[in-house]
C-alpha cells in the first residue's frame, strides 16, 4: 500500500488525475487535498468518491500546521502537486493570491515532505506540475525544450516559474527526490468556465458573445486532458529524479480558427445552420502582455517514456463539447455558484 497526496484534485486536471489513480490502483491510498477555492468543485469526483482508497482533505497547502498534521497522521510516500491559482487574466487583477498559493504554497509543500521523509528517500517522491508558460512567448519559428531559458512574462507564469526553482533547489540542496513536468494548454471535461473552451462553449450555447482578445492571432499548443493525466501517470511512475519533462501535444491552433472550429461543432451539435455561432465572435481589448505563441517540443516524453497523445484534436473536441452540451447540470450549477455548496452538503453534516 502506498499513501500517495494529490493536490489540488478538485480542480480540471486534478480530478483527472485523482480518477485516474484511483481507478487505476487499488493498492494506493489517495488523498486529495484541496482548498475549494472557486475553481475547486468536488462534484468534478462524485463517481470515485465511494471508493475505500479515495480520501478527501480540506485545506491550504500555504497553511504549514495542517500540513505537517496530515504528513504525520497519514505517512505519505509521494505528492503529485497541482493545487494553484491557474488563470492568467485573475493573475493581472490579482498577483497576490498568486505568489501566495503558487510560490509559498509549494515551498510549505516541500518542507512538510521533507521534514516527514527526513533523509530516507527510498521510495519517495514530490512531483511538480508546472505549465509551458514559464518560457515565455515564441516569435513565428521555434519550440519549448526542456533546455530553453526560463523567460515567465504574466504575473501566473512567474509564480509557476518561481516555484520550479525552488522545486529543484531542494532537489539539489537537500537531495529531494523531485520530477517537474511543463504542460501544454489542456481542455477537455470539467474545465471552469472561464477559460477559453469552456466559456465559449457555455456563451454559443446560450447566445452570448464570444469574446476574442486582440485579433485573435495568439497561437496554444493544446492538449487532452485525458492525455496530459496519462503523462503525469507515466512520469509519476518512470521520470527520473531531477528531471524535467515537457508534455504537449503538437497542435497548434491560433485562437481564431480554434474559435470558429468550435462553432462550426457547436452549429452542427444544436442544429443550427452553418453559421450562426460564429456571429457571436466579439474583438475585444487584449489581454496585458499577452503571449504571442506557445508550442512544445515533446520529443523527451516520448523517447524517453514512450508518452504521444491519443486522440486528435478533432476527436477530442468534439468530445468535449459533447460532454459539456450533455452535462448542463454540471454547467449550469458553476455558473450559478450553487456548486460550492456541496462540500458543505456532503461533509459538513457527517
Ligand atoms: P484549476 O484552477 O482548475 O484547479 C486548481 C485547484 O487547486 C482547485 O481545485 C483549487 O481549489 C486548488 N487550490 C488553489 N489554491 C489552493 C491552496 N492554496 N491550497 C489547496 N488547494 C488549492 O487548475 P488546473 O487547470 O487544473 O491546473 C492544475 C495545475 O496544472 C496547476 O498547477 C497549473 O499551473 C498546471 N497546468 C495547467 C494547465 C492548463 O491548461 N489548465 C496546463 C499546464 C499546467
Ligand atoms: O499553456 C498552459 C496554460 O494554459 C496553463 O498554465 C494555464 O493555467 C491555463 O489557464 C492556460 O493559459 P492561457 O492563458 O493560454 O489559457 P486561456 O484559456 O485563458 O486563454 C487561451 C487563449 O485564449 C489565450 O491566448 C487568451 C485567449 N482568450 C482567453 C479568454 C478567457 C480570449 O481570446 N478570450 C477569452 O475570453
Amino acid at each position: 500500500m502506498e499513501n500517495i497526496l494529490i493536490t489540488g484534485g478538485a480542480g480540471f486536471i486534478g480530478s483527472h488525475v485523482v480518477r485516474l489513480f484511483v481507478n487505476k490502483y487499488p493498492n494506493y491510498q489517495i488523498f486529495n487535498l484541496d482548498k475549494l477555492t472557486y475553481a475547486g468543485n468536488l462534484e468534478n469526483l462524485t463517481d470515485i468518491e465511494g471508493a475505500p482508497n479515495y480520501s478527501f482533505l480540506k485545506g491550504d497547502i500555504v497553511d504549514s500546521d495542517f500540513l505537517a498534521n496530515i504528513f504525520n497522521k497519514h505517512n505519505f510516500d509521494a505528492v503529485i502537486h497541482l493545487a494553484a491559482e491557474s488563470h492568467v487574466d485573475r493573475s493581472i487583477s490579482n498577483p497576490l493570491e498568486f505568489i501566495k498559493t503558487n510560490i509559498v504554497g509549494t515551498v510549505e509543500l516541500l518542507n512538510a515532505a521533507r521534514t516527514s521523509w527526513g533523509t530516507n528517500f527510498e521510495g519517495k517522491r514530490f512531483y511538480h506540475i508546472s505549465t509551458d508558460e514559464v518560457y515565455g512567448s515564441l516569435g513565428e519559428k521555434g519550440l519549448f525544450e526542456e533546455t530553453t531559458p526560463y523567460d515567465p512574462r504574466s504575473p501566473y507564469s512567474s509564480s509557476k516559474a518561481s516555484s520550479d526553482h525552488l522545486v529543484r533547489a531542494y532537489f539539489h540542496t537537500y537531495g529531494l527526490p523531485v520530477v517537474i513536468s511543463n504542460c501544454s494548454n489542456n481542455y477537455g471535461s470539467h474545465q471552469f468556465p472561464e477559460k477559453l473552451i469552456p466559456l465559449f462553449i457555455n456563451n454559443i450555447k446560450n447566445n452570448k458573445p464570444l469574446p476574442v482578445y486582440g485579433k485573435g492571432e495568439n497561437i496554444r499548443d493544446w492538449l487532452w486532458v485525458n492525455d496530459h493525466a496519462k503523462a503525469i501517470d507515466l512520469i509519476f511512475h518512470k521520470g527520473k529524479n531531477g528531471e524535467t519533462y515537457n508534455i504537449g501535444g503538437h497542435n497548434e491552433w491560433t485562437n481564431i480558427a480554434l474559435i470558429k472550429e468550435l462553432c462550426h461543432i457547436m452549429d452542427e451539435q444544436l442544429s443550427r445552420s452553418k453559421g450562426t455561432s460564429e456571429r457571436l465572435i466579439t474583438f475585444v481589448k487584449d489581454r496585458a502582455g499577452h503571449d504571442a505563441r506557445y508550442a512544445i517540443d515533446a520529443s523527451k516524453i516520448k523517447d524517453e517514456l514512450g508518452w504521444i497523445p491519443s486522440i486528435t484534436f478533432e476527436e477530442g473536441l468534439r468530445q468535449t463539447v459533447n460532454w459539456y452540451l450533455e452535462n448542463v447540470e454540471w454547467l449550469n450549477r458553476v455558473t450559478s455558484g450553487d456548486y460550492q455548496n456541496y462540500y458543505q452538503n456532503q461533509y459538513q453534516k457527517r
